[in-house]
């Protein structure tokens, strides 16, 4: 059966719901394909309502019965819910439904994993549990009781009562139904407490299934008491609850769910031991632990008035995340990082068919506008608000946020007025940035004389689907300006960019300055200055702005790329001498230093080449991106064993960010070795790694000169009981295949035994790794494009969430040749017509063919 057409929402017209609720008790009688509801909700008449029909959204559930006040109803059963005549005044709702968890593959509402009950409600989940107004402006208190022949029965907020078979518990703070969560199955605990600043004892526990799994949450549980001292020093929040249950899951959508007091995580993101989890592991669980627990003041005591608001809590949290790994970490490295995400997927994003602003007008499907534009872009904006304002201001807003708001559904209206009343300033024109989709471009250029400097500076942003006007935005302009001694004239001052176009005057300068422009990556747009590759290298020795030092090399090295690929260019002395230097350089952060030696990537390359009006070709690219390796290989050759020895570690492994720098450092060099020596270093390193991080620097070493066929069979045998290890094993094979291997191996990974479909982690292991594989994915005659489009035809009926995702991976599209364009307008087609797809994918395919 297909649903009616699918409809689109707007923003604009909103309505209060038409009926508040109080309460909500929930009975959960599990069973694995009949699991019964019981709720009894008490609900009122919204005195702001406009309107009385009362409905109550459903999907996919049997009613067996329902009651009003105790007398029996015979409600009207549509598609997407249920209504019912209700009484002018408060009344009590009663219903028992039919669900079946074990059936349920899209992991979304109650589902099973592994044996486990589990709960996924974000965004319009709870649906598909009971029916119930499921809208983030309903906010009610939850008590739940559980019956299940299972050891741990948990759900949101604290425990009341429990007994054999049964447990009962009671979330005081009002929540929307997104944020409702149960988990139910065989679970131990790895356990601590944290004492708040007010003197609350909290219960920490991290649950996972008996096995090996209970020595890998250690480290989650530190950064979870990280987190909570954090966020008590630097924006005065404190926990709320007794409890703080952290859940983690082997089959989810997405990375984790901030659910009151009960988080859910998909393994992935909170297990990590230093023998499977590398360096980046650890980073990405710290940052995402930190991101859940601080959900619960931004998100859940603060929550959205509609899902339109969704970068109201995901664009604040990822920005404090990113605040938090930079004080656990290195704020240079992490700025460096956030920028290399923003570019390569929000910028990707906002210059394709998929194009969107901060805050979407409509949608046809929620669930794709959890985007890099709503989150990465949503936590730019808000950087930016607290450079243009000031850090004082920025905390005096926030604290008047969570007081003015807290218990509140609210919009970024209210988010932005917190910052006019404790500041005074109009944001009006900076507002923009939260409905202008597109990536703004910054073009600059300058002038000098009689001591007088000049900057001019030019913002345009391009046209995206539905928005062909496009006005001037707020542009904080970070710049510096050095002697050409190196030392710097002018610090770091930003400027207040507000029209198309505008000059700034510096005088009592003695002789022309180099401009750093766009320090620390003040904004996010695409700058373009007249630069010379002289001024770039220079900027790469003498930048006292470490995010611009990096992309002065970055950009020396994407310009010689581009000129690698059209013109046929060989690498220059200005480029390669300038990153010998920063290599050599001892006393600079080896992090640092690794992240120089890291070149574009192949899609950022690709997406260059189009911006100027190129059609790329992934085959050249791929080959002059290799042509690069080698040369570097090859200048560098004398420094490179050096910097090797000089990189190992004796002693313990730690996360901590100064040795994984210095593996990373290790891991780059490694890389380059590998081209010189046909893999004998790297073999050695995978023999003697003690570590993640260094065995899979060592095979990923091999597979980039297509070696390390022993060593990947070696490595199957050795972790073919860690399905997060595997994960890896599977991506890896994939993204580094040679560009007319990456299909077949896709489709020969797709046939082994531990292959599976359901679980997304390793769906996207596998086609994300293709997709990841830009030569590959794109490789004559496109096997890749067909082979994708069968999984995603064949993933969709059962988890159209992740397929919609991994849909996007045909977004670039337009960017390549006829041929090419013919090839993936095909695969796109044969998705789009096939019977009964889900709305998810229907409304992705539907954007990206426009
Ligand atoms: N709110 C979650 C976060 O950002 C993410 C999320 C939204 C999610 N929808 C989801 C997670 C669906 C899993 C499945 O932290
Ligand atoms: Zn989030």
């Amino acid at each position: 059966m297909k649903d009616a057409a699918p409809q689109t929402i707007y923003l604009s017209d909103y309505t209060p719901p038409a009926y508040l609720v109080d309460e909500v008790h929930l009975t959960f009688k599990l069973g694995a394909t009949d699991t019964r509801v019981i709720s009894r909700i008490t609900f009122r008449p919204n005195p702001d309502a406009k309107d009385t029909d009362f409905f109550l959204h459903g999907d996919d559930l049997k009613l067996i019965n329902a009651a009003i006040d105790g007398q029996t109803v015979r409600p009207d059963i549509s598609s997407d819910g249920l209504r019912c005549a209700v009484p002018n005044a408060p009344f009590v709702f009663e219903a028992e439904v039919g669900i079946s968890p074990a059936t349920n593959t899209a992991l979304e509402g109650l589902y099973m994993s592994n044996g486990m009950y589990c709960t996924q409600c974000e965004a319009e989940g709870f649906r598909k549990i009971t029916f119930y107004p499921d809208r983030p402006d309903v906010m009610a208190v939850f008590t739940v009781r559980i019956e299940a022949d299972l050891p741990v029965l948990l759900s949101n907020g604290n425990p009341t009562a429990s007994g054999v078979g049964w447990a009962e518990w009671h979330d005081p703070w009002p929540k929307p139904a997104y944020l409702f969560a149960l988990v139910a199955g065989d679970l131990v605990a790895h356990s601590d407490t944290f004492i708040t600043q007010t003197g609350r004892h909290v219960d920490l526990n991290i649950w996972v299934r008996p096995g090996r799994d209970e020595a890998k949450c250690a480290f989650g549980m530190e950064a979870l008491k990280k987190s909570m001292t954090w966020d008590e020093k630097v924006y005065g929040r404190v926990y709320d609850l007794d409890l703080f249950n952290i859940v983690a899951v082997d089959d989810f959508n997405a990375g984790a769910m901030e659910n009151k007091g009960l988080n859910i995580f998909n393994a992935s993101a909170v297990l990590a031991s230093p023998e499977t989890a590398t360096d980046a592991d650890f980073e990405r669980i710290e940052a995402i632990i930190a991101h859940e627990y601080f959900h619960n003041w931004t998100g859940n005591r603060i929550t959205c008035r509609d899902w339109f608001q969704l970068c109201l809590k995901e664009g604040l949290t990822v920005f404090r995340d990113q605040q938090f790994t930079g004080d656990m970490r290195s704020h240079a490295v992490k700025r460096i990082d956030d920028a290399m995400v923003l570019r390569a997927y929000q910028f990707r994003e906002d210059s394709g068919p998929l194009a969107h602003p901060v805050r979407p007008e409509s949608f046809v499907e929620i669930n794709n506008f959890y985007t890099a534009t709503v989150y990465e872009k949503g936590a730019e904006v808000i950087g930016m608000l607290k450079l243009l304002v000031g850090d004082d201001a920025y905390a005096k807003a926030l604290d008047l946020y969570f007081t003015r708001h807290d218990g509140d559904a609210a919009t970024i209206e209210d988010w932005l007025q917190v910052f006019e009343d404790t500041t005074g300033r109009d944001l009006s024109q900076f507002k923009r940035w939260y409905s202008q989709a597109g990536t703004p471009r910054l073009t600059s250029s300058d002038t000098y004389a009689d001591g007088i400097y000049q900057l001019h500076l030019r913002q345009e942003t391009p046209a995206t689907p539905g928005q062909t006007q496009k006005e001037p935005l707020v542009i904080p302009v970070a710049v510096g300006l050095l002697h050409e001694n190196g030392t710097e004239v002018l610090p770091t001052t930003v400027l207040e960019m507000t029209k198309a176009e505008q000059t700034f005057t510096f005088d009592g300068l003695s002789s022309k300055p180099v401009p750093s422009i766009l320090r620390n990556f003040s904004a996010p747009v695409i700058v373009s200055h007249e630069t010379t590759n002289a001024q770039r290298a220079f900027l790469l020795a003498h930048d006292t702005d470490p995010f611009n030092r990096w992309d002065a090399g970055r950009t020396l090295a994407q310009d010689l790329l581009v000129r690698m690929v059209r013109d046929d260019a060989t690498p220059d002395a200005a480029f390669l001498d300038g990153i010998a230097a920063v290599l050599r350089d001892d006393t600079l952060d080896p992090a640092f230093r690794a992240l120089v030696l890291r070149l574009p990537s192949e899609e950022d390359t690709a997406q260059t080449l189009f911006d100027a009006s190129h059609t790329p070709d992934p085959t050249v690219i791929n080959q002059a991106h290799e042509t690069l390796k080698l040369h570097i290989a090859q200048h560098l050759q004398d420094t490179l064993p050096r910097v090797y020895a000089d990189m190992i570690i004796t002693g313990p492994y730690t996360s901590d960010a100064g040795p994984a720098g210095q593996r990373a450092l290790g891991n780059a060099v490694l890389a380059l070795i590998s081209k010189l020596d046909a893999g004998k270093q790297a073999s050695q390193q995978f023999a003697g790694a003690d570590n993640m991080t260094q065995q899979l620097g060592a095979l990923r070493a091999l597979l980039q000169i297509s070696k390390g066929a022993d060593e990947l069979a070696a490595f199957e045998a050795q972790w073919q009981h860690d399905r997060l290890v595997m994960d890896k094993w599977f991506a890896l094979q994939v993204s580094l295949a040679a560009p007319q291997a990456a299909a077949t191996t896709a489709a020969r990974l797709t046939k082994h035994p531990a292959f599976d479909i359901k679980n997304p982690n390793r769906f996207r292991a596998v086609f994300g790794g293709l997709k990841a594989n830009t030569a590959g994915f794109h490789h004559p005659p496109y096997a890749a494009y067909d082979l994708l489009a069968d999984w995603l035809i064949k993933l969709d009926p059962l988890n159209p969430q992740t397929t919609a995702r991994m849909t996007t991976a045909f977004d670039t599209w337009k960017r390549y040749d006829a041929d090419r364009q013919t090839k993936m307008r095909a695969a796109l087609t044969r998705i789009a017509k096939t019977p009964g797809l889900s709305r998810d994918t229907e409304e992705i395919v539907t954007r990206i063919l426009g």
